[in-house]
Order: structure tokens, then sequence, then C-alpha cells
């Protein structure tokens, strides 16, 4: 009974994706060791194949996906993606792989509690093809970025980065491969330091607060 009322009071988030989805999988994974106190109230993907939703389902979380092309426009796409968030009270979304643009709509809904995982150390490279644009530039150094979302691609204020150099002769996957380990790592912190209040937004900045 206990372990059921302590599962029931962890911070709620919603995860949102539309692919493989080895983030969710990470932060299941930090829920489950115990590194993150949280507990994801579902999944939802704008994708019916999404391999996230898959994953959702063997770790016993409610998965959904809510199709695009059912709504005429994408303010009641997002929100019917709201009336499914708000069915508990969520402390954090959490887009990992989420390949569509938030409209006002949503990000208003939210403000400052949208978080998004970005493959490369932004304001460089933002969009859906980072790694491959980053190594198209000849950069020797990319990374990782978790930013709160604002009504802009890939721009709100900066919760946590690290760098990744560049390997000489490194192909698309193999960056993509140590990006996305240092993803799984950086995603469940990051959402710890938020749900646990250690982080104040002032104007572009996040700034650590204990
Ligand atoms: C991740 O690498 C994430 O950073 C990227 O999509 C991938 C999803 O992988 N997101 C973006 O590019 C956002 N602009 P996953 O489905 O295996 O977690």
């Amino acid at each position: 009974m206990m372990v059921r009322a302590d599962h029931l009071m962890r911070p709620t988030i919603v995860v949102l994706c539309s692919g493989q989805g080895t983030n969710l999988q990470a932060i299941l994974r930090a829920i489950q060791t115990k590194r993150l106190r949280a507990r994801v109230a579902c999944v939802i993907s704008d994708r019916a194949d999404a391999y996230a939703l898959a994953r959702a389902r063997q770790a016993k979380v409610p998965a959904h996906h809510i199709d695009p092309a059912r709504f005429p426009d994408r303010a009641s796409y997002e929100r019917a993606l709201i009336a499914l968030c708000e069915q508990e009270t969520v402390r954090l979304v959490c887009l990992a792989g989420f390949m569509r643009v938030l409209s006002p709509v949503f990000v208003t809904h939210f403000r400052n509690r949208i978080l998004n995982i970005h493959p490369a150390l932004l304001p460089a490279f933002p969009g859906a093809h980072a790694v491959r644009d980053a190594l198209r530039w000849g950069v020797k150094v990319t990374g990782v970025t978790v930013h709160f979302v604002d009504e802009h691609v890939d721009h709100g204020p900066i919760v946590l980065q690290e760098a990744v150099p560049i390997r000489p002769g490194e192909t698309e996957s193999q960056l993509l491969t140590r990006i996305h380990q240092r993803e799984h790592r950086l995603y469940p912190e990051a959402i710890r330091w938020v749900l646990a209040g250690h982080t104040k937004i002032v104007g572009r900045s996040v700034k650590k607060v204990s």
C-alpha cells in the first residue's frame, strides 16, 4: 500500500515522442533505478509506428497515438494533446524526439513546463538533422542540449549542455550513437533538476538554485 502511495505522490511527467524512443527508455530506466523521482503518466506520439509507443506499453505506461491528420488544424490537434496531458496534474511535458513544432496554443498552456532534448550545442544546428548538419559543416565539437521550449524552434532557455568532440573520419551513425549515449544520461539529469525546483528561468538564462 505504501509503495502505491509513493508512486502516486511522485511528480508527474508526460513524454511526447515521434520515433525510436531511446530517450523515453532512458527516462523510464532512471525512474526504475531511482535516479529520477517521477512518474510517467503517459506517452503520446503523433506517429502510429513510433517504437516509443511499444516501449511505453512494455513498461506498462499508457501509450497514445494522436494522429494530426484527424484534426482540421494545428490548434485543434494541440488542444487534444493538452486535454490528454491534463488528465492528471502534469508537472512537466518532456519532448523526446517529438518532431512537430508546437504552436503558442500548447507552449502558452504549459509555459516554462516543457523540456526538449536536441542533438547539438544550440544555438548551433537547430532543426531535424542536427547531427548531419554539424558533420557537414565540419565543426570539431558538437554536443547535446536540454532546454525549455518557447514559441521558436530549438530556441528556449538552456538547462544543461554537454560537448561531444567529433573524431576524425567519424560517420553520421557513429557520431549519432555517441550523442545518444550522452543524451540518455543528460536528459534524466535535467528533468531531475527541474522537478526538484533547482532551476529558475531569468530571461534567456536558467539559473541553478539550491
Ligand atoms: C534524439 O536524438 C533527439 O535529440 C532528437 O531526436 C532524437 C530522438 O531519438 N531531437 C531533435 O532533433 C529535436 N530537434 P529517440 O526517439 O531515440 O529518443
